[in-house]
């Protein structure tokens, strides 16, 4: 199923290689080093890629500009996981892909596995089918769109900038249709970063 955004644009500005987002002020990732700030928040705060399974589902909170996704699938194809890693991306301000193509530039190793995301966005679909992969972004304000949401994430990529720029995205009740969250050291000039488990009965 492909769906068309017909959403407020992402403004932008450029810091080096990293985009800013005029709207909320604050950087999309790290300047001090996107992927790896990916890596210690996303995915090694999920455990990943030891919990990966076939039809491991990722949600995230703030698509942006698909870093957080290919560098999921990149961890994915790299631990020889078998059979297909489910990601749903929640986005108020779809980037263009001209602009996520310009943000992903920066991270050569992960050209590959960006391609066909770009290619998605270049034909103006947000569904994305690739080896490994079944990727869908949903377009509109998380906070309408996520109660309306009928799946179910194994891991929470909670990624809508930093709370005190945007605090509409870390509320109470946003955060109560994701689960108890915790503190823990964030990365680079970031003191924290938010860790959350769904405890299962
Ligand atoms: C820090 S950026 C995300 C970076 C992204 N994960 C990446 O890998 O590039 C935060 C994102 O949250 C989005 N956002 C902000 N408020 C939102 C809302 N209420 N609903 C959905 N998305 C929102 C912004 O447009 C932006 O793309």
């Amino acid at each position: 199923m492909g769906n068309k955004a017909q959403q407020a644009a992402a403004e932008l500005d450029w810091r080096g290689a990293v985009p800013v987002s005029r709207r909320f002020g604050d950087p999309y990732f790290s300047l001090e080093g996107g992927l790896a700030e990916t890596r210690h928040v996303f995915l090694d705060g999920n455990g990943l890629p030891e919990r990966f399974r076939d039809g491991f589902h990722i949600v995230e909170l703030g698509f942006g500009s698909g870093l957080n996704l290919v560098a999921a699938l990149r961890l994915w194809r790299s631990s020889g996981q078998a059979g297909r890693l489910r990601y749903t991306g929640f986005e108020a301000f779809p980037m263009t892909a001209e602009q996520m193509a310009r943000a992903l530039a920066t991270f050569p190793e992960l050209a590959v596995d960006a391609a066909p995301i770009l290619a998605a966005r270049r034909a103006g679909t947000w569904w994305i089918e690739t080896p490994g992969l079944a990727a869908e972004i949903v377009p509109g304000d998380a906070r309408v769109t996520l109660p309306a949401w009928k799946g179910r994430a194994d891991a929470w990529f909670l990624d809508g900038f930093a709370p005190a720029r945007n605090p509409e995205l870390w509320g109470a009740d946003i955060l109560s249709e994701v689960f108890a969250v915790v503190r823990a050291p964030g990365y680079g000039r970031k003191r924290h970063m938010t860790r959350g488990r769904l405890e299962r009965a």
